[in-house]
């Protein structure tokens, strides 16, 4: 939980609220510390609603959620969040989003195939992206 309000990207009270409910979830751990974390958020249609509303992209309404993906202070710059972001993949098989304001993640999710889809809005802390990966075949 530290590590991810760290990052001071995403809202606390809901970080508190969904982490507990994730449907994935990844620890990087160096030693004994975690140095890592990323998660595969529960569906939330009401939630993915507003996402297309606001990036302007349809999408199924219980797409899945790549996010809470940070990584502690001390390991930064060792793209760990690649990592963290291959494992959750490979722990699950559908398609997924994200969002983010970060040029950090988005370089990860570029990485990872994420294809960023639609327009920018404003978020509380920064203007925010819709990444989608598509992995099913059409
Ligand atoms: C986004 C985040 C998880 C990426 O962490 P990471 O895996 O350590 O990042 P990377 O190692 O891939 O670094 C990204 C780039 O920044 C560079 N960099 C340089 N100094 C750095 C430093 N002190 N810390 C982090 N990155 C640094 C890296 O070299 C890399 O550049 P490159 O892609 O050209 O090689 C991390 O920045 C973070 O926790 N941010 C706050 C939370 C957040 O915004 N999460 C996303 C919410 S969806």
């Amino acid at each position: 939980m530290k590590i991810v309000t760290a990052g001071n990207a995403v809202d606390t009270d809901s970080a508190r609220r969904e982490l507990p409910k994730a449907s994935g979830l990844v620890l990087a751990c160096k030693g004994p510390e975690i140095a890592g974390i990323g998660t595969i958020k529960r569906a939330r249609p009401k939630y993915a609603r507003t996402i297309q509303e606001r990036s302007g992209i349809s999408f199924e309404p219980d797409l899945l959620e790549l996010g809470y993906v940070a990584v502690a202070e001390a390991h930064k710059g060792q793209h760990l969040s690649r990592r963290i972001v291959e494992k959750l993949l490979a722990g699950c098989d559908g398609d997924l989003f994200a969002t983010t304001g970060s040029d950090r993640m988005k370089r990860t999710l570029t990485h990872a195939n994420f294809v960023r889809s639609g327009h920018e809005w404003k978020g509380k802390r920064a203007m925010l992206s819709l990444w989608v990966l598509r992995r099913k075949p059409s």
